[in-house]
């Protein structure tokens, strides 16, 4: 497919998600749809789940205000739990006395946060589930990317990158948080690929909060453990790749595996670049976002957004992820909008930058 219809096809992916989930919205946008009637503004809670992870803060919060301000007279009310599912409890019920009329929720621990669900419905608030479900029937909407899909994605490039290099000994895998419902998926999904496919899995690892150090760490041992033998690592997200050739580049590893990830960090962009990281996974978080806030706006102000599907009977929206290596960095995420050119060029990557064909 050429340069152009790709990113047409970024784009139609994104209207259709946009289209289906609001089809139920009547046009709206002036400040009066967003009041209470007595002219406040009307409070709307986002509790993001961790600082181990740079979208959380670089993208997500932005890109969830500024939209739910461009469309009315909104306040949100922000916290980020830093892994700690108490935390994020004690940030709930301040957001909650506070009186937020809709709770975008992304949880650190998907089970934990059912206490958090009942607290809201208590008081009339409805519940997004952001990005993690949450297995609780009073939640009103679900926006995530197709988590099973991603993992599928990393382990059939991992495996057929294996398979075409011949270097198929045997891999190990560092997947997520497992408190994460999304962890569990793309761990599940990975499996669905990997077990079949001949190629052994010498050691599996469930990264507590997701940490880039409590990743290095375990791959630290797995390299003296296995050596050469360990032809391939499957890492959930971009920040345990990054654990992951860290350990790998203090061992003196060679030759270098190919290693996965997830989430089009900057950092994993420039790993990719650099041949340090075979691929990552790219999340047009600016879609979720978006989408967030106009099911938030649809339910502050009491309408029943119409979801494009259901995932365990609550209406839902799954985004679709996309594969990036080197060889389509530019039309992916530069394409996109996601990073520029000179975000990810920086001189120490301008060699690797003009070998990929990027400029
Ligand atoms: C998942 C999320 C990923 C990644 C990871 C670590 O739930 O879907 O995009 O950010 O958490 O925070």
């Amino acid at each position: 497919m050429s340069k152009p219809r790709k990113r047409f096809a970024l784009l139609a992916i994104a209207a259709l998600a946009i289209s289906g989930a609001l089809a139920a919205c009547s046009p709206s946008g002036s400040d009066s749809d967003s009041t209470d009637g007595s002219g406040d503004t009307i409070k709307i809670g986002l509790l993001l789940p961790e600082t181990k992870t740079a979208r959380y803060e670089a993208f997500d919060r932005p890109l969830f205000e500024d939209k739910i301000t461009s469309l009315g007279n909104y306040e949100v009310v922000y916290a980020n739990a830093a892994q700690d599912a108490d935390k994020q409890l004690q940030q709930a019920e301040s957001a909650l006395t506070e009186g937020i009329k809709v709770l975008v929720l992304d949880p650190v621990d998907g089970t934990a946060a059912v206490t958090i669900v009942e607290a809201a419905a208590a008081q009339d608030v409805p519940v997004i589930a952001y990005d993690r479900f949450i297995k609780s029937d009073k939640v009103s909407y679900y926006i995530s990317f197709d988590n099973e899909k991603v993992g599928v994605l990393q382990a059939t490039a991992l495996v057929d990158k294996l398979k075409a290099d011949g270097t198929t000994t045997g891999l190990i895998m560092i997947n997520g948080s497992p408190t994460d419902a999304n962890a569990a998926d793309f761990k599940k999904a990975a499996h669905s690929v990997i077990d079949p496919s001949g190629i052994p899995i010498l050691a599996e690892f469930d990264t507590p909060d997701w940490s880039p150090d409590k990743a290095q760490e375990w791959a630290a041992g797995q390299v003296t453990q296995f050596g050469t033998e360990m032809s391939g690592v499957y890492a959930a997200n971009d920040g345990t790749a990054g654990g992951a050739i860290a350990a790998m580049k203090a061992a003196g590893t060679d030759p270098w595996p190919p290693v996965t990830g997830q989430d089009a960090e900057l950092a994993g962009i420039q790993r990719i670049v650099a041949g340090d990281q075979f691929m990552t996974v790219y999340k047009a978080i600016k879609l979720q976002a978006e989408l967030a806030a106009e099911v938030a706006h649809q339910l502050a102000q009491g309408k029943t957004p119409e979801p494009d599907t259901t995932v365990q009977d609550i209406p839902s929206t799954l985004l679709t992820p996309v594969v990036v290596t080197v060889d389509n960095i530019q039309e992916t995420v530069i394409d996109d909008g996601f990073w520029t050119v000179d975000q990810i060029c920086t001189a120490d990557y301008a060699d690797a930058c003009a070998a990929a064909g990027l400029q």
